[in-house]
């Protein structure tokens, strides 16, 4: 279906596009990471670089990135104190920031347009905003979004807690997606109407941290705190950990009751975050896989936890760890207004375009019968305008054949309901990932006023048209 394998161990960084096979000889990772930014006031640069995606002996990657690293720069900031983020663009052409999850000032969400103007080659933009919850949070371009995220640009942002989680390390995976020729160059062909009117651009090298891994080093006994995030462009992943038991404790940044992932994998689809606490209770001096296999037939491994000789620093694992909950307000479901949108569109297993009428030239998707395409412009009509200090319950209905992770600006909701069953732990979450032909139900309080984007963050899919605004007021 997709031009896209990843073979034995060996050759796992070969590059089918194209079909020429690089050697499999990198070091995992590049040892530096940017150090992580002092809180208050932050300097970030958005340029263009070079990566060694592939490792060498491999060429390095153009990327296009913040402060000169793929991914950008691990931004820490506190839980409730006020941060500036001085955004400088040293691209040849406009960009923003999204703060995603972050529930902020309309004016800091970062639409081109929307809520604030692009930012021009050599100018600058100053955000700034507190953050009221802690957790694992991201952030990328709004603007040119399939070309610029595609090409890098993206970030953690970490919120801190104001006290410290008892775990040993506290670890993040940036993991990405990218579509590489033979040469490591990011591959052209951004946009093409495959790509958006099914699964959206899938890549062929899966990077963490920005470089192929070939092994994470671990020691026995010790208690990770391993925060996912998925900055992929259109791939779902499907993670499992050989020989592990990790927790879930908190999904988009949203501490939740701790539990086991269904079917021991933990889904991640574009945007989404999760954080695990991962016991190693492997053994010294052997290694372990982390393998996605969300594609049917299109399994590869990610990396390897590689323990080393040593005896475990612990005899018994540590109490169970579960994260304070944020100040989230609490929908009330009695009083809420209910919606339903549609998601419509996309290719139907290549019989041809869903039969939409009305759909605006160069879409390939819609909601509720209207597809707003690009990133984000003035004077967007809202689909729903929702009342300030209300609840609402949005039944999210996928009538097409492709998974969407819906994410909305600005805001958490809580996850209700799947196909009508009642949702285990209701979980909080800013994107909520919706099967083909699935419907899933959200509620939350409309306590944050603006125009909010609400979206698919398949990017192909938002771009073609699966975009809306909520406008709060
Ligand atoms: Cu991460 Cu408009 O999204
Ligand atoms: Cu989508």
């Amino acid at each position: 279906m997709h031009a896209i394998r990843f073979r034995s161990a060996i050759d796992r960084r070969t590059l089918l596009i194209g079909g020429a096979a690089l050697a499999a000889s990198a070091p995992w990772g590049h040892g530096a990471r940017a150090e992580p930014a002092k809180p208050r006031a932050i300097e970030l640069t958005a340029g263009i670089g070079r990566a060694p995606l592939v490792g060498s002996p491999h060429p390095v990657t153009e990327v296009w990135c913040y402060g000169n690293h793929v991914p950008g720069p691990e931004l820490r900031v506190r839980q409730g104190e006020p941060v500036r983020i001085i955004v400088r663009n040293e691209l040849p052409e406009e960009t923003t920031v999204h703060w995603h999850g972050i529930r902020l000032p309309n004016a800091m969400d970062g639409v081109p347009g929307l809520t604030q103007p692009p930012i021009r080659p050599g100018e600058s933009f100053t955000y700034e905003f507190t953050p009221p919850d802690a957790g694992t949070f991201w952030y990328h371009p709004h603007s040119n979004s399939l070309r610029q995220l595609g090409r890098g640009m993206a970030g953690a942002l970490i919120v801190e807690e104001p006290t410290a989680v008892p775990v040993d390390r506290d670890v993040l995976w940036m993991l990405a997606d990218w579509r590489l020729t033979s040469e490591a160059e990011i591959a052209g062909g951004f946009g093409n109407r495959m790509d958006a009117a099914m699964s959206g651009r899938l890549g062929n090298t899966v990077t963490l941290n920005g470089a192929i891994s070939d092994e994470v080093p671990v020691r026995a006994g010790e208690r990770i705190r391993l925060r996912l995030v998925n900055s992929s462009l259109a791939r779902l992943m499907s993670l499992r950990f050989e020989g592990h038991r990790p927790t879930i404790v908190a999904i988009d940044g949203q501490p939740c009751e701790p539990h086991q992932p269904e079917r021991d994998r933990v889904l991640l689809g574009p945007a989404m975050r999760v954080d695990l606490v991962v016991d190693m209770q492997g053994e010294p001096g052997r290694h372990y896989r982390v393998i996605d296999d969300f594609y049917d037939g299109l399994s590869y491994w990610l990396t390897k936890l590689v323990y080393q000789d040593t005896p475990p620093v612990r005899a018994r694992p540590r109490e169970a760890v579960s994260l304070t909950r944020n100040p989230l307000p609490e929908p009330d479901l009695t009083g809420a207004e209910r919606y339903e949108l549609r998601l419509q569109g996309g290719m139907m297993g290549g019989a041809g375009m869903m039969g939409m009428s009305g759909m605006a030239h160069g879409a390939s998707w819609a909601i509720n019968g209207k597809s707003v395409t690009g990133d984000g412009h003035a004077e967007m009509p809202p689909l729903l305008t929702l009342r300030v200090g209300r609840t609402y319950v949005i039944a999210i209905r996928n009538d097409t054949a492709w998974w969407h992770p819906m994410h909305l600006h600005g805001y958490s909701f809580r996850v209700l309901s799947r196909n009508g069953s009642p949702v285990p732990h209701r979980q909080w979450a800013d994107t909520v990932l919706v099967p083909p032909k699935a419907t899933a139900e959200v509620a939350f309080v409309a306590d944050n006023p603006g125009d909010w984007m609400f979206h698919c963050h398949v990017t192909d899919h938002q771009v073609t048209g699966m975009m809306a605004v909520l406008r709060v007021t």
